[in-house]
């Protein structure tokens, strides 16, 4: 019966983190690169859910621009007076479904817990999980399946103290029984506050079915009060992702010395040397590999191609055997076709590079288009900014750039052109040709200079 009730979302994201000091409220401390409370919507959303209600109060300024266009119903508590309290103010935005509530500050229970605990027949259920430290949590004192009270740690006696069940905080309800239950909790214990974990003993006394579900995995639900329990789960969630991408086909010299903050889609056969950063949504081809300390983001790397140590890539997409780096910079809108080989200290924008072209060293290409087998020797520049515009460069297939020349865009470099080392070349150069723009050297005997003085 209780199943075909509709369910709404409850997210308590009101209090401060005074634990950790910070300007930021918790709910948008940083998780794998992105709010905790970000984490927490996109389980919820895998889940078939009506409306979600976002309890803030502390920074509720931040959370709401963060998550603005997100859909969520912001409820204010102005003070935090409790969990109890913070769930009482989002009552008159809920129907008569069932109400499922999770904390802001505990990001990473899974899809599988929640589901188990919405599949489960009661009044009021209770993800509880068994925790090999379970200080600071409230305990879980059950009979049975039934969940008899949930003592606060600092409630707790001595016997209690050794329960090794703990309170999650997740919690799904029946709304109206909510409500009443709600009603008669009070703010007289030693916190001064309203409990959530109150209304556990309440519907005991009416006689509910109040009913503890575990959760698999103690990590998963582990609650973010301070910055070392957020590098914690930082660790946990790390080691997930690691351990899923390898089950995919990649190999993770060092899982502790890899970072995920965002999507990472591979082939087969992928290399990753440690220390690399992944961010955004990055697409990897099958024989891959990505040097030490890497740095990708946003982009798409097609089938063998290498990228070495030290690289910086984002929002860059590079076709099949390219090679790239050590120390190379590619930035938004740069396309490589294969087998494009870019070295060290060499920085590329908006540019698309033709099929085989090489810029080995000490390169900065800006809104340029390369043909293919051009190559751009040591140095090379294109001066592709006035100081208030930026211009085009055009470079032809075949082309061959001299070292240190500079560019001065818009200009156009024919097929098969040559430019001598050193230029500064101006204007187009034909196809076949050889473009010189500098002064010619001239040399001066017996020349005294300041040594000689
Ligand atoms: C709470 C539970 C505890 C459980 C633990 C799991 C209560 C009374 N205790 O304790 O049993 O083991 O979580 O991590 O529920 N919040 C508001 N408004 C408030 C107070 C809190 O929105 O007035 C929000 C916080 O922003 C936070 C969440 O509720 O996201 C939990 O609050 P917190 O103070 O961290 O509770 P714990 O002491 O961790
Ligand atoms: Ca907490």
């Amino acid at each position: 019966m209780l199943m075909t009730k509709s369910i709404e979302l409850c997210i308590l994201a009101a209090g401060k983190g005074s634990r950790m000091k910070s300007d930021r409220p918790k709910a948008v401390q940083l998780l794998a690169g992105r709010p905790m409370l970000g984490h927490l919507l996109d389980t919820a959303r895998t889940l078939s859910i009506g409306d979600i209600h976002v309890v803030v109060g502390s920074g509720s300024d931040q959370i709401r621009n963060e998550f603005s266009g997100d859909g969520l119903n912001f409820v204010e508590q102005t003070e935090q007076l409790g969990t109890g309290h913070a769930v009482q103010q989002v009552l008159p935005h809920l129907g008569n479904g069932r109400v499922l509530i999770l904390l802001g500050d505990a990001p990473l229970v899974s899809r599988v817990s929640l589901e188990r605990l919405l599949g489960t027949d009661c009044d009021l259920g209770v993800l509880t999980v068994d925790h090999p430290q379970p200080f600071n949590y409230g305990r879980i004192i059950r009979r049975g399946n039934q969940v008899e009270a949930i003592v606060e740690d600092r409630d707790t006696n001595e016997q209690q103290k050794l329960i090794k069940e703990i309170n999650t905080g997740v919690m799904v309800a029946d709304v109206t029984l909510l409500t009443s239950w709600l009603g008669k909790i009070s703010s007289e214990n030693e916190q001064g506050e309203y409990l959530l974990t109150d209304i556990v003993g309440i519907a005991n006394t009416a006689g509910k079915k109040v009913v503890a579900v575990k959760a698999d995995d103690h990590r998963e639900v582990q609650g973010v009060n301070n910055y070392s329990q957020l590098a914690e789960l930082e660790q946990y969630y790390q080691a997930c992702a690691v351990q899923q991408l390898q089950s995919s086909g990649v190999q993770i010299v060092d899982p502790e010395r890899f970072t995920l903050r965002g999507e990472l889609v591979t082939g087969h056969d992928v290399y990753i040397d440690v220390n690399c950063i992944f961010e955004g949504v990055v697409k990897l081809g099958s024989n891959v590999k990505i040097g030490a300390h890497s740095i990708i983001r946003n982009a798409e790397i097609g089938d063998g191609t290498e990228i070495k140590p030290f690289s910086h890539i984002d929002g860059a997409i590079l076709e099949n055997d390219c090679s790239v780096g050590p120390f190379a910079r590619l930035r938004p809108g740069t396309y490589f076709e294969s087998e494009v080989a870019v070295g060290n200290f060499v920085e590329i924008k908006k540019s698309r590079l033709g099929v085989g072209s090489k810029a080995s060293h000490l390169s900065y290409l800006g809104d340029a288009t390369i043909g293919s087998k051009v190559n751009v020797g040591a140095g090379a520049i294109t001066c592709n900014y006035d100081g208030v515009n930026k211009f085009q460069t055009k470079i032809e297939d075949d082309v061959f750039v001299g070292t240190n020349v500079s560019l001065v865009a818009p200009v156009t470099l024919g097929e098969r052109s040559t430019i001598a080392a050193g230029s500064t070349i101006t204007s187009n150069v034909p196809g076949n040709s050889l473009g010189v723009g500098r002064g010619k050297q001239r040399n001066i005997d017996g020349w005294k200079g300041p040594r000689d003085k």
